[in-house]
């Protein structure tokens, strides 16, 4: 049986960190971050605003879209680096938010996470086992951010997004996922505890290799997504729109240069929200959707890379007559 995306929703925090706020806090400049990551803002999250508040309004509004009741979800799977604790699950608050039931547990890869839950979803209802998931990807990557650090905190932002999952009703849906790690690269991105500080202990932090991340990044989503295709038994050619992980727009040109597709079929909506991790695939998408980009029937690619190293990609096939209105 295979298995389609009924709806995508999203969520982002209310506060927005500029450029030009930027300036006033790192030795940086509203040109270089433009320029290098194609970032203009970021969302940032309230003090008092976790990842699971953020996930909540995202599968609500997937949910309300699909015209779906919270109640009936059978399973939630969720993927994030910034947890509200590390148990219980964000999956299991959700589930408790929307008085959904079944399996809800957390997977962690990073920025890789909402294509690995896509895929354990796909694997879920596929078998039968639910009919009714979620997969959402949610993030507060502002909180493990140091702001002193000019090679990161340019970089990151915060917010969720979540697509409703189940039985496809008329042929379409997902057509494979490959998914792939290889720890050897585990020190180019990590969170390490930060200095201690008369307060107490020092809060985690990301460290990254931007420049490494990078030359992997171009390579990976071009790999990726071939597999993947060849896996589909999909052509290239045949693919309208590609929605790459947002780390960076140069990232995403370089990748259209390897595939040797035209820029337009990336989907590119970094400038407002820099690299919100495992929710910028669903936050593209639904841009994408908005924009009058997916039709019935289309082929897209989505496909990401992060920590671990980890990547992914899916091919699916968008559903039509039976998917309730986007
Ligand atoms: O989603 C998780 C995966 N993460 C990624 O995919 C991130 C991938 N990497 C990147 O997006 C880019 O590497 C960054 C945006 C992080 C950095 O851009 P870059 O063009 O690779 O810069 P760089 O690290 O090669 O540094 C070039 C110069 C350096 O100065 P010198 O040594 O040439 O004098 C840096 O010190 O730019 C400097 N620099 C900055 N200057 C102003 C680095 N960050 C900044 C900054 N503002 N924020």
């Amino acid at each position: 049986m295979l298995t389609s995306i009924k709806a995508v929703g999203t969520h982002v925090p209310q506060g927005v960190l500029t450029n030009a706020d930027l300036e006033r806090m790192v030795e940086t400049s509203a040109t270089w971050i433009r320029e290098r990551t194609g970032i203009l803002e970021r969302r940032i999250a309230a003090p008092n605003e976790g990842a699971t508040d953020l996930a909540v309004m995202a599968a609500e509004d997937a949910l309300s879209r699909a015209g779906l009741r919270p109640q009936d979800t059978d399973l939630i799977v969720l993927s994030t680096s910034t947890p509200d604790s590390t148990f219980p699950s964000c999956a299991a608050r959700v589930q408790e938010r929307l008085s959904a039931r079944g399996p809800a547990f957390d997977i962690q890869a990073a920025c890789s996470g909402f294509l690995y839950g896509l895929s354990v979803a796909d694997q879920f209802v596929g078998s039968g086992e639910a009919r009714q998931a979620l997969v959402i990807g949610t993030e507060t990557l502002t909180k493990i951010v140091n702001f002193k650090d000019r090679g990161t905190c340019v970089v990151f932002g915060d917010g969720a997004g979540a697509v409703v999952v189940g039985p496809s009703s008329d042929g379409a849906g997902i057509r494979s996922c490959v998914l792939g790690s290889d720890g050897q690269g585990g020190d180019l991105i990590y969170v390490a505890p930060g200095a201690p500080t008369p307060e107490g202990p020092g809060r985690p932090e990301i460290h990254m290799d931007g420049r490494k991340v990078f030359r992997f990044a171009t390579e990976i989503l071009a790999q990726a997504t071939l597999e993947a295709l060849e896996k589909a038994g999909v052509a290239l050619e045949d693919v309208s729109l590609i929605v790459p992980h947002q780390a960076n727009a140069r990232i995403i040109e370089a990748a259209a240069k390897r595939l040797g597709v035209a820029p337009e079929v990336m989907v590119n909506n970094i400038a407002q929200y820099g690299n919100t991790s495992t929710a910028s695939i669903p936050l593209a998408l639904r841009e994408a959707i908005d924009a009058g980009r997916v039709a019935a029937g289309d082929f897209i690619v989505l496909v990401g890379f992060g920590a671990g190293l980890t990547w992914g990609a899916c091919v699916l096939q968008w559903e039509g007559g039976g998917a309730a209105p986007n």
